[in-house]
C-alpha cells in the first residue's frame, strides 16, 4: 500500500468517525475538544458539521490555514500533557465528544504518546460522550465502538463512556 493510500484511508476514515460522533453526540450539550488543530481541517469539518457546539482546539503551536484558524478564546496553547489536566479542572467529566488527531509518523512514539494522554483523556468525557482518535487509545473505561462501514480498520477509533 502507498503512502497515497495510507493517506486517503485515513482521511476517509477521520471524517467517516467523525460523521458517525457528532451524529450519535447530537442534543446532548457539554463541549467539544479537537486535540490537534495542524491544518485545521478537522476543526472545519466540526465546526461546519455542528455551527452550534462550543469546540474548544488543543494545540501547542498554532500553524492552521488562517481559513480555518479557532478565535482565541476558543483555543488552549499548549502541551496536551499539561493542558488536559488544566481543563479537566476548568470543566469536569462534561466533554460530549474528543477528537485527537496528534500523532506523527514514527508509530511507537504515537503508540507511547496514546499510552501518556488516555488516561488524561478519559475523565473529561460525560457518560454517553464519545472519543474519536486515529490512534489506538489506552483507556481502562471507555468501551470501543464499532467504526462506520466506510471507515477502515485500525485507521480510526471510537470509544464511548458508558458510565
Ligand atoms: C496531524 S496534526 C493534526 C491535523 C488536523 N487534524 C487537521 O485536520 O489538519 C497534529 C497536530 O497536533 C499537534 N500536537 C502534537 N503533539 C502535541 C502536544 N503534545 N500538545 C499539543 N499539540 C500537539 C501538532 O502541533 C500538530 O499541529
Amino acid at each position: 500500500m502507498s503512502r497515497l493510500d495510507v493517506f486517503i484511508n485515513r482521511m476517509v476514515s477521520q471524517r467517516a468517525c467523525l460523521d458517525y460522533a457528532i451524529d450519535a453526540t447530537t442534543g446532548m450539550g457539554g463541549p467539544v475538544f479537537e486535540l490537534g488543530l495542524g491544518n485545521g481541517r478537522t476543526f472545519d469539518h466540526l465546526r461546519e458539521r455542528m455551527p452550534e457546539r462550543e469546540i474548544y482546539v488543543f494545540e501547542r503551536k498554532v500553524e492552521s490555514n488562517p481559513a480555518s484558524t479557532p478565535d482565541e478564546d476558543m483555543t488552549i496553547l499548549g502541551d496536551v500533557r499539561e493542558t488536559l489536566p488544566q481543563a479537566l479542572k476548568r470543566f469536569g467529566p462534561t466533554a460530549q465528544l474528543v477528537h485527537a488527531d496528534l500523532g506523527g509518523h514514527n508509530l511507537e512514539k504515537n503508540v507511547l504518546f496514546a499510552k501518556t494522554i488516555s488516561p488524561l483523556i478519559e475523565p473529561m468525557l460525560a457518560v454517553g460522550g464519545l472519543m474519536v482518535s486515529s490512534d489506538r487509545m489506552f483507556f481502562e473505561n471507555l468501551t470501543e465502538q464499532p467504526i462506520p462501514d466506510t471507515a477502515i480498520q485500525g485507521r480510526c477509533f471510537i470509544y464511548r463512556r458508558d458510565i
